[in-house]
């Protein structure tokens, strides 16, 4: 049978427009409730890592070597000396400048434009739409195509940064394997740094470029057995990339707090080696 047409504009799917009805939307389900948690979890953890970022304090556990990610790599001149995995080219910072403000401009860059936090974002704090079926209050739609959104579409050179950047956050936690005396030690804070460097690949690794990059264009994979094995394995974190990008808010925050709390002497670190 032939569809119905519409003149273009007209309400529906042929005339592109507006369903034609008065509510907003017939939807009688709590679909407000995920938008709004989202505002809530997105905007508590940017004012944390704001004002953790731009204290410059209690950043770095001397006695045992703990980096927190929020400072690494500490970059500047005013980074106590040892907390410098890569040496102090950059000149000392004014106050509230985070120290390692280059790699969280790109990390902050990876987030947004990050496939899942766009439709977080998209749909909680823009709310272009706020669900399914329910009316956006924008009149006009202009999609990823032009500035500024285009943009979103960088996300796979900021993807390649973020491997660089998990790589060094590996690196600090090797090194946090310090013990007071020096040589080897090993505590709680440890568990930590590593529990969330983990997390951090699972998140990286789970990203949708990742994927295209693994093998996204190949027309054989016959023809390509790793890269079509390393697909599948991505294939399959990408089923929980939301997960991760939750998981890794959790993780950094709770590795700052830690490293935060015991940098400050108001915790000591549990130690199972000195
Ligand atoms: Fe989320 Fe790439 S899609 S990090």
């Amino acid at each position: 049978a032939t569809p119905p047409t519409r003149e273009p504009g007209s309400a529906g799917p042929a005339g592109g427009g507006r369903a034609g009805i008065a509510a907003r939307t017939l939807r009688t389900d709590r679909w407000w409730f995920q938008p709004l948690i989202t505002v809530l979890g997105l905007t508590a953890w940017l004012v944390y890592a704001v004002v953790r970022a731009a204290t410059q304090k209690y950043y770095w556990v001397g006695a045992y070597h703990y980096l927190t990610p929020f400072a690494s790599p500490c970059l500047s001149k005013s980074c106590i000396p040892e907390a410098a995995h890569f040496g102090r080219p950059l000149p000392e910072f004014p106050p509230l400048i985070p120290f390692a403000i280059v790699t969280l401009s790109f990390l902050l860059a990876f987030r947004l434009t990050c496939y899942y936090y766009r439709k977080a974002y998209y749909r909680s704090f823009w709310q272009s739409p706020p669900a399914c079926a329910v009316r956006e209050p924008h009149r006009k739609y202009s999609g990823e195509t032009r500035f500024p959104l285009i943009i979103q579409n960088f996300h796979r050179y900021f993807f390649y940064v973020a491997v660089l950047i998990s790589l060094i956050n590996t690196y600090d936690a090797v090194l946090a394997f310090h013990g007071k005396g020096g040589g080897f030690g090993f505590g709680l804070g440890n568990i930590i740094l590593v529990g969330n460097v983990v997390c951090l690949w699972m998140y990286t690794l789970s990203c949708h470029s990742c994927r295209n990059i693994t093998a996204g264009r190949l027309n054989h994979f016959s023809r390509h057995p790793v890269r079509y094995r390393m697909w599948m394995w991505v294939s399959k974190l990408n089923e929980r990339h939301m997960m991760w990008a939750w998981i890794t808010l959790g993780t950094l925050t709770l590795t700052d707090a830690y490293i935060g709390l015991v940098s400050s002497n108001t915790l000591t670190d549990l130690r199972f080696i000195h």
